[in-house]
């Protein structure tokens, strides 16, 4: 089903960028000067590509047309619990200065608390509303996928998405430099 592998690819780039951002956390943490620009196109992505476009498809296409008014509500919780934990990487990172142990450290922080919640979310997701859309809203699949195309257009503007996948491809060659070099065996 179209509209669930798009979830899912969604998915998979929100997961990928988590484990880049963890990785770029830590080698700050330990004192190397990871350039402020990684985290605030991390920050970006959070803002625009996760809240604005994925969290916006799923709280305004898919959520209204659950019969599981429970599961709606919990993912909904979810989502505000996220946003307030974006704001507050965000608010770290603004305070972030390369090389500073202590303001790296509460970016490692913030990231690791905002990781862990949307991990844990889209476990869920996976788990609870992946089945129950396709199993529920077959028949609507191409009304869905058009309604996402207008979110994309209408929230974020066309192009933007694509642009933010791309961006996402930029990070493994930016954190590589400052990732802890193997220790040579004696
Ligand atoms: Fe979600
Ligand atoms: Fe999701």
């Amino acid at each position: 089903m179209e509209t669930t592998d798009t979830l899912q690819t969604e998915h998979n780039a929100v997961l990928y960028v988590l484990d880049q951002l963890e990785q770029a956390t830590s080698a700050a943490g330990g004192g190397q000067p990871v350039p402020a620009d990684f985290f605030t196109d991390v920050g970006e992505f959070f803002r625009v590509f996760v809240d604005q476009c994925h969290h916006g498809k799923e709280e305004t296409v898919l959520f209204p047309r659950l019969s599981d008014v429970r599961l709606r509500q919990m993912l909904e919780a979810e989502h505000n619990q996220g946003r307030q934990l974006a704001k507050a990487y965000a608010a770290a990172v603004d305070a972030y200065v390369p090389g500073d142990a202590a303001s790296a450290a509460a970016v490692q922080r913030a990231a690791s608390e905002y990781a862990t919640r949307l991990r844990e979310h889209i476990a869920r997701e996976t788990d609870r509303l992946l089945p129950v859309v396709e199993k529920e809203l077959a028949a609507d699949d191409n009304d869905l996928a058009e309604a996402f195309e207008r979110i994309e257009t209408e929230r974020i503007g066309a192009g933007t998405h694509e642009r933010l996948h791309g961006m996402i491809e930029t990070l493994p060659g930016r954190v590589a430099p400052f990732l802890a070099a193997p220790v040579a065996s004696r």
